[in-house]
């Protein structure tokens, strides 16, 4: 059954010790966020409108993060990795929770609470490859492409910002996505070492799939000449929104000065080749 995310257990008798314990781990790791600063009032209704639907929407990408991370960690206990490979998790997983809480409270900022409907059924990764290979896959896909993507986007998010509350909000989750991002990496290679010839061309052949599967998650499908030659952001007042050109733009981008090198330097050279067939498919304007 779908439910609705709820940022707290409300309870008439006061704060629940959940709740007070949430409230720390939620606090941004560095910098401050004045959500008491802001006010909506300053702002038009069309625009706090537009703003609460991304950000609404943001909080639910956040939660699907938060469910990866989660279902990700536990299988790596079962793998029998380094136990600091768990300190980074939980640390990620940490933060999820933390930006899932941001977009969620930037909502009720703006006036406009947000319950974004869950999927249960999207939350869980189901596989019926082996686990190392299910893990790999999952470390590729959600780490090095999509935390890769992330950060470039909320970098240009934050850019392009002009209200003081989202600049704040961006600036405690990036702090965050640049780990992740860095330890994508790193995880990566890790789990490269000593792969067999089999388990490296499952991997492989995953590849022109994941870049395809987040072209359509970026709104990228129009291709990079359209994405570079559109207006990137929205006009003032800007809470850390982009055009959706902006987001394809983020795509394109980190595909061809990020991802695609980096997974080129870690011996997957197939990425590069997946790479120029998306470019030919991609429509010429
Ligand atoms: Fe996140
Ligand atoms: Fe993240």
């Amino acid at each position: 059954m779908p439910f609705a995310l709820r940022r707290t257990t409300a309870e008439a008798d006061g704060p629940l010790a959940l709740t007070t314990v949430h409230d720390e781990i939620a606090a941004p790791r560095k910098g401050r966020v004045d959500f008491e600063a802001f006010r909506a009032g300053d702002y038009a209704p069309r625009a706090l409108e537009l703003a609460a639907h991304a950000w609404s929407t943001r909080a639910l990408q956040e939660y699907y993060s938060l469910a990866l991370f989660t279902q990700l960690s536990s299988q790596l206990h079962v793998m029998g990795v380094p136990l600091d490979w768990c300190g980074a998790f939980a640390r990620m997983i940490e933060d999820e929770v933390r930006h899932t809480d941001l977009c969620l409270r930037m909502c009720d900022a703006l006036g406009r609470p947000a319950s974004p409907v869950i999927d249960e059924t999207e939350l869980h990764l189901a596989s019926d490859r082996t686990l190392p290979c299910h893990v790999r896959d999952v470390v590729l896909s959600a780490f090095c492409i999509g935390e890769t993507i992330s950060g470039t986007m909320f970098r240009r998010a934050m850019k392009a910002a002009t209200v003081p509350l989202a600049k704040e909000v961006i600036a405690a989750i990036l702090v965050d996505e640049t780990f992740h991002g860095e330890a994508g990496w790193e995880l990566l290679a890790l789990l490269l070492r000593g792969i067999s010839l089999d388990d490296r061309a499952v991997l492989v052949r995953r590849i022109p799939a994941l870049f395809a599967h987040y072209l359509r998650l970026c709104g990228a499908t129009r291709g990079p000449t359209w994405a570079r030659g559109a207006e990137e952001t929205e006009p003032a007042p800007n809470f850390g929104t982009l055009t959706e050109a902006g987001y394809a733009r983020a795509y394109w981008d980190s595909m061809e000065e990020d991802i695609v090198p980096a997974l080129s330097a870690l011996g997957l050279v197939e990425a590069v080749s997946a790479y120029e067939a998306l470019l030919v498919d991609a429509p010429q304007p």
